[in-house]
């Protein structure tokens, strides 16, 4: 991370390799004077983490910090080289600061050279550049990733977001695709893509609905965890008919009934939220479903059928590889649907129709409440196209509105078992290889169960369809291997517990998540059980995320890690 400020004219930068403290303690020792600066913390995409390749990156001119990524910076690198330029870093980011820096060498102004710089840069980025000899200008540009100027009393701010530039101002104003700002302590001078003057609106965005702290908790992945009651009764209020077991949401021009078929698109945890919801659009609406991970999906040349709509999930609306696979089908014709947290993302805004999941801001990188709540829109959506399609009944409507109404209680009953699994979990952590099995839309749950384990407490972990567990996989089994077993008492019961046993006779040590019915009929030999409230098994996997989140947390509470920022992750991944 790094920051660069200009004092009397002349750029200072401090930067230090690790967590933000390192800067911190940098600063303090060697104070960077001034009154305006710009600083990022960097994920490393070329080049290793070092203080060379830390941002802000700088020549005599200019310093530059930037979000995202330039894909045609080999190319630049060698066309500036040639030109003189020398390079020092091995990031792509010194290509921007090359272009700027030669642009204004050749007399351009500094607005002229970094629109001249934009135009010639591929790929998604958000930057923000300070002039040597200009202490009341910082140009920020935005393409492909997002970024928000706040408006301060006598002084303006520019951010990624509007939640980082929450305690400063609430005034802000977002760029769109291809802005260019000019920004002086008293105002902006907006243009847009073309170099034309551009005006957008200020929107006032509440403090309080931004306002990051962890409450009583000591990591915000214990607070979010814990608002899924909360954060569940929102959405349900959203997507029902109030006093009425009814779904309804604002669908807007979407002919639900003319979807013959639905791809699901998304990243990481998003991608199992999708993964759960197949099985709701196939049985409630009887719509057949292809999901895929969008970083293939993008590049899998599937054939695109115009009665087919894309819907994609994504908790920030900027994962880049869910954006690309979302422009990706919005250029074969195809509708696009979005579910997302994040109601003013580039994803949200290129939907053609963008429901909230109504989470709140999630902060800990790795996601939880944002998987619950995206898994409640989702349910609500597949039974609107049930609905609309007429393979849902208003009875059945009615009752799966019940039961959806039943699942934030149970959470808070799950939640209560913390204490339980906190203990499951410290014995777990010693492990060296965690296992998790589960059937129907238990396996993505059990995909999920290992993901949240492996980001958090570096353990490794996998997760399988219990089923597919003979074919390979129980070679991993050796004495006392812990295997978690995700089976409520519901169709598949009786094979996910056969499919137990046969780890139990190869020395599996088993944590079995179930409720009090599937826990008396487990049978003996359990090493573990973890017991849920009873529900109907369709919102199960809404209830069961909660044991995996909390096994997870307090396994790598045990092993004692970063929990909010695990190494080497990032929670908007704005890079291909
Ligand atoms: C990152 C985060 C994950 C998240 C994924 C998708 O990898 O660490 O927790 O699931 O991105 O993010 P999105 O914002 O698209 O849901």
């Amino acid at each position: 991370a790094g920051i660069a400020t200009l004092h009397q004219g002349e750029i200072v930068r401090r930067r230090a390799v690790g967590k933000l403290h390192a800067l911190a303690e940098t600063l303090n020792k060697n104070p960077a004077p001034g009154a305006m600066g710009i600083g990022h913390t960097r994920w490393a995409t070329h080049g290793a983490p070092t203080e060379t390749n830390a941002h802000p990156h700088a020549s005599d001119r200019v310093a530059v910090v930037h979000n995202g990524i330039i894909e045609n910076f080999r190319e630049l690198r060698d066309k500036l080289s040639e030109k003189g330029y020398v390079f020092t870093t091995e990031t792509d980011t010194e290509t921007i600061v090359a272009l700027i820096t030669l642009k204004m060498e050749q007399g351009l102004a500094p607005f002229d050279a970094v629109f001249a710089a934009m135009k010639r840069l591929e790929g998604a980025f958000a930057i923000c550049v300070l002039f040597r000899g200009a202490d009341d200008l910082l140009i920020a540009a935005r393409k492909g990733a997002p970024l928000a100027v706040g408006y301060g009393d006598g002084a303006m701010y520019v951010g990624s977001d509007a939640i980082a530039l929450a305690p400063l101002t609430e005034q802000i104003l977002y760029l769109e695709e291809g802005d260019c700002a000019a920004i002086t302590r008293t105002g902006v001078q907006l243009f847009d893509l073309e170099g034309a003057p551009a005006h957008r609106e200020i929107v006032r965005v509440p403090a309080n609905t931004v306002t990051i702290d962890k409450g009583e908790h000591r990591h915000f992945m214990a607070k979010e965890i814990h608002e899924q009651p909360r954060a569940a009764r929102t959405v349900i209020e959203a997507y029902t008919a109030a006093g009425e077991d009814r779904f309804a949401a604002p669908i807007g021009e979407i002919d639900l009934a003319a979807i013959d078929r639905l791809s699901i698109v998304g990243c990481g945890t998003a991608f199992y939220a999708g993964a759960v919801s197949r099985y709701w659009f196939e049985s409630l609406a009887r719509t057949p479903v292809d999901i895929d991970i969008a970083s293939e999906f993008r590049y899998r040349d599937a054939p695109m059928d115009p009665r087919q709509a894309a819907l994609f999930i994504s908790q920030s609306g900027e994962t880049a590889d869910t954006l690309a696979a979302l422009r990706h089908c919005r250029n074969a014709g195809q509708s696009v649907i979005s579910v997302v947290n994040v109601g003013t993302s580039s994803i949200a805004r290129e939907s053609d129709l963008a429901l909230p999941i109504l989470a709140g801001p999630e902060i800990g990188v790795a996601s939880t409440k944002a998987f619950t709540c995206q898994m409640m829109a989702l349910m609500a959506l597949a039974a609107l196209m049930g609905r609309e399609k007429g393979a849902l009944s208003a009875e059945s409507e009615a009752m799966l509105a019940q039961v959806l109404r039943a699942v934030p209680k149970a959470m808070d009953r799950a939640l209560e078992r913390e204490a339980d699994i906190a203990a499951i979990a410290s014995e777990v952590a010693r492990s060296r290889d965690v296992l998790y099995l589960g059937r129907g839309p238990m396996y993505p749950l059990a995909l999920e169960g290992a993901l949240k384990l492996k980001e958090i407490s570096y353990l490794h972990a996998e997760g399988f369809a219990a089923g597919e567990l003979k074919h390979g996989p129980i070679a991993l089994i050796a004495d006392g291997a812990p295997v978690v077993v995700l089976a409520p008492r519901d169709a598949l019961f009786e094979k996910t517990i056969s499919n137990m046993q046969e780890v139990m006779a190869r020395g599996g040590r088993i944590v079995l998540i179930t409720d009090e019915d599937g826990a008396r009929q487990a049978g003996e030999g359990v090493w573990r059980t973890i017991v849920m409230p009873k529900i109907d098994p369709i919102v199960a996997p809404i209830l069961y995320a909660l044991p995996i989140q909390l096994l997870a947390y307090h396994g790598a509470l045990e092993r004692g890690t970063d929990v909010d920022q695990p190494r080497n992750l990032a929670k908007s991944v704005t890079v291909e």
